[in-house]
């Protein structure tokens, strides 16, 4: 049997992180699961409800009763928030300003990684997001926390964005960013942090190419130990 291994990747908002484990995870045939898509989710739910963003009751119970599935396809994945194919509307900037703020419930995260954690049980697993090493697969076999300048990631987020037809100024994705990152990290349940066992990888004079190559090499040290 072919041995596989579970790979987390951690890293601030528009680090590079989903570009990056999706090759990885295409390279070694592994399954490629986006969390950051899954609170995207949540919180379009929230939103379209009306409930109060605040409220950590509120936001749980909306939980119980939600349907997020992550369907594989090329070159990614389709999120569908209950049967409803919703992968576009997650990635606007209504979700995006709302998001770090759902994401801070405890109900909510731990709802969450329970879900994630079984996607990822007895298989080869790419998994990005905040807390993974740290919280949702704690013994990942490869750890990696994933970083660059706040400058470049809303330089690259800009970059992707035109190709959408989304005209963000980039001063404003990068005063977004900022403050994600602030929010990720200070919040009190499972902060953005890196792993103790995590390698850092500073993504900021790196190509897509060279970051998913690290990576791989990385994984295939772990492969061999394992
Ligand atoms: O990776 P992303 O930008 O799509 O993530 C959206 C938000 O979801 C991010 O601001 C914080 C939250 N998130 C989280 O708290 N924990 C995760 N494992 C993934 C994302």
């Amino acid at each position: 049997m072919t041995k596989a291994i579970q790979i987390a990747i951690d890293g601030p908002a528009a680090a590079g992180k989903s570009t990056i484990a999706k090759i990885v995870a295409e390279k070694l045939g592994y399954i490629y699961i986006d969390t950051g898509a899954m609170y995207r989710a949540i919180t379009l739910k929230a939103l379209n409800a009306g409930i109060n963003l605040a409220s950590n009751e509120e936001a749980g119970a909306l939980l119980t009763a939600t349907e997020i599935d992550l369907i594989p396809v090329e070159g990614g994945q389709k999120v569908l928030l209950d049967g409803e194919d919703v992968s576009e509307a997650i990635r606007s900037q209504y979700v995006t300003k709302a998001v770090s703020e759902m994401a801070a419930h405890e109900l909510v995260r731990k709802r969450m990684v329970e879900l994630q954690q079984k996607l990822a049980e007895d298989r080869g697993v790419v998994m990005d997001g905040r807390d993974i090493g740290t919280h949702v697969l704690p013994s990942a076999a490869l750890k990696v926390f994933m970083s660059a300048t706040v400058e470049e990631r809303a330089r690259r987020r800009f970059e992707e964005n035109k190709k959408r037809d989304i005209l963000t100024p980039l001063v404003e994705l990068q005063e977004e960013i900022a403050m994600r990152d602030k929010m990720d990290s200070e919040r009190e349940v499972a902060p953005l942090k890196q792993a103790h066992d995590a390698v850092f990888l500073d993504t900021t004079p790196l190509t897509i190419t060279e970051a998913a190559e690290a990576i791989l090499k990385l994984a295939e040290e772990r492969l061999m130990a394992s």
